[in-house]
């Protein structure tokens, strides 16, 4: 059989995701391909959602901004789309169409595909900075493994509690700035220091512990300059873009039932990234 696959979104015309997905088909073997469906914003969307329904595709990834406008057209969510409230892939089966959400999960395989020794210590104590969706599903998908000392700082406390639905686990990133010496993993999930601001960062790292594990999801540029500090400070460190690979190797499995092979992902993607 040939898949059919591709994106709906806006802006998306620079996406790496039919680059990725064409490497995916490649390494499997499995005919098909990813194309580009931009929706613009100004669309009537359920005109649009008529369009795909006719096109027969097997599946489609949704993004920005159309993640939960999605929900509506569904038949089923699976479990991790249900709590974080939002999808980004969607499989077309059976006359049905399914939403999952790859983004936490996918973020949990780059980083142990990267730190192996994390997936069995689920004592280790997790610090999320940010609140917004892509913290969401980081949240959910470390909880999913068994993680279960995880702290979220964020600027809105308010907004920090749509994901704890308690004050408990929450800080300011004063304080978490403070207290950064009794953290393992450190996620970063804000657009801070993403280009053309690249020189910021959300906090400062000087307090770090020793053996920290420094994770950034902005990948433009790659060396944020949050990863900066902690690279100063001779700390391990994780770059945003294999997130990208890792959330598109699951959609990947989801539609075709196989999962492509990484090796040598992560830096050919650098590369394309680093122009
Ligand atoms: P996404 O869905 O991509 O995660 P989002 O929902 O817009 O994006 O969330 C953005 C996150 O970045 C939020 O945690 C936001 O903090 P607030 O909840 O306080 O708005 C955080 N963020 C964005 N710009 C920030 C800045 N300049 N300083 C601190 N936090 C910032």
């Amino acid at each position: 059989m040939s898949y059919t696959l591709g994106l709906i979104g806006y802006p998306i015309k620079h996406s790496l995701s039919p680059w990725i997905h064409t490497q995916f088909f490649e390494r499997t073997n499995i005919d098909g391909s990813y194309s580009i469906m931009e929706i613009r914003t100004e669309k009537n969307f359920l005109e649009e959602i008529k369009k795909l329904k006719a096109q027969e595709l097997n599946g489609f990834n949704v993004t920005v901004p159309y993640k939960e406008k999605i929900l509506a057209y569904l038949d089923e969510l699976d479990d991790q789309a249900k709590k974080i409230g939002a999808v980004n892939t969607v499989l077309c089966k059976s006359g049905k169409w399914i939403g999952y959400n790859t983004d936490g999960i996918g973020y949990l395989r780059s980083l142990l595909s990267k730190f192996p020794e994390l997936a069995n210590d689920k004592e280790k104590r997790i610090l999320i900075l940010g609140a917004g969706g892509a913290a969401k599903g980081i949240y959910h998908a470390l909880i999913h493994h068994g993680f279960h000392d995880i702290m979220i700082a964020n600027r809105s406390i308010e907004k920090a509690k749509n994901i704890l639905n308690t004050n408990e686990r929450i800080m300011t990133l004063q304080e978490a700035e403070g207290q950064l010496e009794a953290f393992d993993v450190i996620i970063q999930t804000t657009s801070v220091g993403m280009k053309p601001n690249h020189d910021k960062s959300i906090i400062s790292l000087h307090r770090l512990k020793e053996k920290a594990v420094v994770s950034d999801i902005v990948y433009q540029p790659l060396m944020t300059s949050f990863l900066q500090q902690a690279k100063s400070l001779h700390r391990s460190i994780h770059f945003g873009h294999t997130m990208l690979l890792y959330q598109a190797q699951y959609a990947f499995e989801i539609w075709t039932g196989e999962q492509p092979n990484m090796k040598n992902m992560d830096e050919a993607l650098q590369k394309i990234l680093e122009g």
